[in-house]
């Protein structure tokens, strides 16, 4: 186990979900934005809480433990830790700096509880494999949107593109991807996860399966065989996103417009208001910001843009 009482630095990734066709399946991390967190392990008295939050950003988060992302995701490991373990008894301190805006769509409650398990598990001297992690860490997302899906937790825990092939049991396939650049642009609007879901349709039609199918295989095999095109022409969501758009102002012609600056292709970062778009350069993706930019400041609606790339490492923890 690691030094009692002596603090750990942790770096959460930005995460962009979905990966437009592949609804809670498909995620990738992003090197920026980023969450830091600091945590430190003692020993627990019986009357003691075993988890204590501490919020140092100013988004006034929830610091009872059931319901916060990160105290959520901890009871989860803690709790399968004292029947693997048993003593001592442990309490872990955590200092969250939220750097990924609540709500932006890019993953940051799966930051934090990913950061947080990633951490408790360096402190507890790696006694958990990753998929045990992003076990614990859907219970994180449980708590932020009401649903336990891993396609945030799975890239920001794993680095680089992931493929979630189950939950139940949890099948994390790590992806490897072409260098790829990644534009996204947060439109300063509220979308709440729980709502982008509610809106979604329960049943969709045999074609529009066929044709959403075809474009998940086609990224997955565009990724691995590093074939841009083939990663272009897959980036296409036929079911979520036309209901999901409406929710987003100016989005058919924001992607117009980045498509037209040389974009591969893009669309809602997880349940949004942020879009993302994927580009062979830096010089397109900078490009593709441009258009961003234009679009939202010709409508007079504020927002955020990162051009960033894809982050390889997932949570990074240094002693
Ligand atoms: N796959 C989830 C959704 C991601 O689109 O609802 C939420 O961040």
């Amino acid at each position: 186990m690691f030094v009692e009482n002596q603090w750990i630095k942790i770096k959460a990734p930005a995460t962009v979900a979905n990966m437009v066709c592949g609804f809670d399946i498909l995620g990738f991390a992003v090197n920026n934005p980023y969450d830091e967190m600091e945590m430190r392990w003692m020993t627990r008295a019986n009357n003691e809480p075993s988890i204590v939050i501490i919020n140092i950003d100013d988004y006034q988060l929830p610091t009872d433990p059931e319901k916060n992302v990160a105290g959520a995701a901890l009871l989860a490991l803690l709790e399968e830790y004292e029947e693997k373990a048993g003593v001592p008894k442990i309490k872990f301190e955590v200092k969250i700096n939220k750097l990924i805006k609540p709500g932006s769509g890019v993953g940051s409650s799966a930051a934090s509880s990913a950061g947080a398990v990633v951490g408790a598990n360096y402190l507890l001297g790696t006694i958990f494999s990753k998929d045990d992690l992003v076990r614990f860490a859907m219970n994180g997302e449980k708590v932020a949107s009401g649903v336990k899906h891993a396609d945030n937790i799975a890239p920001c825990i794993f680095g680089g593109v992931t493929l979630v092939r189950s939950i139940f049991p949890l099948e994390v396939v790590a992806l490897p991807s072409p260098q790829l650049h990644v534009t996204i642009v947060h439109p300063q609007i509220e979308v709440r996860t729980s709502d982008a879901r509610s809106i979604l349709k329960q049943q969709v039609l045999l074609k529009d399966a066929i044709k959403q199918w075809g474009n998940i295989a086609g990224l997955v095999a565009g990724l691995m065989k590093s074939d841009y095109d083939l990663i272009g022409r897959s980036l296409e969501d036929v079911i979520i996103e036309p209901v999901r758009s409406i929710l987003i102002p100016g989005f058919d012609d924001l992607k117009k417009a980045c498509k037209q600056a040389g974009a591969l292709g893009g669309g809602i970062s997880g349940s949004g208001p942020s879009i993302f778009m994927l580009s062979k350069t830096k010089e397109i993706a900078l490009a593709v910001e441009k258009e961003m930019n234009q679009l939202y400041d010709g409508i007079g609606l504020p927002h955020h843009t990162y051009v960033t790339t894809i982050n390889q490492a997932g949570v990074e923890v240094e002693a």
